[in-house]
């Protein structure tokens, strides 16, 4: 398959999802032709993966693996084809300055949307803190014939990585559910503010829900082929929303990253939300979970379930469920981001 026709068809909202995933496998099975590094999900080679002060950057091949997950990939795709297109009708002087933070060896957001546009209407700059995923990308830009894209290859930390210029567009998805191990809030914090002040940053919004929801039976019926309405399950009583623990937006990331304070154990935390458990008939049937929504640019967006990063997580820090039950819930931010969820006692 030539880059040209995958591009075509990730970015064909009517493609069928075994299209997208042979586009994708094709796309991973070239990258891997050419820059060398083989995906792996890498659940238990955490050898080379980075542990950094703000969250681990997952090794090349487990950044390669990602490929894999369908309508991320997808999605993300059409996301910044879609930000690039607004951008340059923003900015008809000068190219289209991308910073892709965490690019990983495939640079897969990026990579297949090169083909469409013409050289001199991009500069692009790939980050990543592994140089091994930088000089995979520089071998794919070579083989497909890329080079007339003004390029650069920045090995740094996209934590504290200070930009020269004020991109266009900043591209990052350093995340897994709930923003949970990778450093997707930190990146957001340091990047979002070098953001041209008309510029754009990829994603433009994570919201993360703590709910009540019965999560075996969700499953179930997603395997029947049933689709999950959040709202139906809301309205039937089969799903209770508690609190937004965190609505991360690059307008904000900063601010709320400067008002992190440290907690008892003293790790830093983000501002904690206050949450009440409601008395609601059988309350020791549901689960607490926390529900990861991406809106990625616009309209492109990932809902519950419909990608890795987007999946439930269990949240056994509130169990049992007792009705009246008053919590804190925040983000913990340091090397290994997670959701804290502690009760308050009354006393
Ligand atoms: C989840 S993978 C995503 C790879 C690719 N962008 C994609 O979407 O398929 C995250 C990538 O970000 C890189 N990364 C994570 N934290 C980083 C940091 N603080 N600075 C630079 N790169 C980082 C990792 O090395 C890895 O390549």
């Amino acid at each position: 398959m030539k880059l040209e026709y995958i591009a075509d068809t990730l970015l064909n909202e009517a493609s069928a999802p075994a299209d997208l995933r042979a586009a994708l496998n094709a796309f991973a099975q070239l990258c891997s032709d050419v820059g060398g590094v083989v995906p792996d999900p890498s659940f238990d080679a955490w050898a080379d993966d980075s542990l950094l002060n703000n969250g681990v950057a997952i090794s090349p091949e487990a950044a390669a693996h990602c490929v894999t997950d369908t309508q991320r990939s997808a999605v993300f795709i059409r996301a910044a084809h879609a930000a690039i297109t607004t951008a340059k009708q923003r900015f008809t002087t000068s190219p289209i300055e991308v910073l892709y933070a965490g690019c990983g060896p495939f640079a897969t957001l990026l990579l297949p949307l090169l083909t469409k546009f013409n050289p001199g209407e991009l500069v692009v700059h790939f980050l990543d803190i592994h140089q091994r995923s930088l000089d995979s990308v520089a071998l794919l830009i070579g083989h497909f014939d890329l080079q007339g894209h003004r390029i650069s290859y920045i090995q740094d930390d996209a934590c504290h990585y200070q930009h020269s210029s004020n991109p266009h567009v900043i591209i990052a998805e350093t995340m897994q559910k709930s923003l949970e191990q990778e450093p997707q809030f930190a990146v957001t914090a340091n990047l979002a503010p070098q953001l041209h002040a008309r510029g754009i940053f990829i994603p433009q919004r994570i919201e993360v829900a703590l709910c009540l929801a019965k999560l075996e039976a969700e499953r179930a019926a997603l395997q029947q082929g049933d689709a999950l309405d959040p709202n139906a399950l809301q309205a039937a009583g089969e799903r209770h929303a508690l609190a937004t623990v965190l609505c991360l937006t690059p307008e904000h990331a900063a601010t709320l990253k400067q008002q992190a304070r440290q907690n008892s154990h003293g790790l830093l935390e983000l501002n904690p939300i206050h949450v009440t458990l409601p008395a609601i008939t059988d309350l020791n049937t549901f689960d607490a979970v926390l529900f990861t929504r991406i809106q990625v640019f616009e309209q492109h967006r990932l809902l519950d379930y419909e990608s890795e990063i987007t999946l439930p997580l269990r949240c056994s820090g509130l169990t049992p469920l007792q009705a009246g039950d008053h919590y804190r819930a925040s983000l913990q931010i340091g090397s290994y981001p997670k959701f804290s969820v502690t009760r308050i006692c009354d006393s």
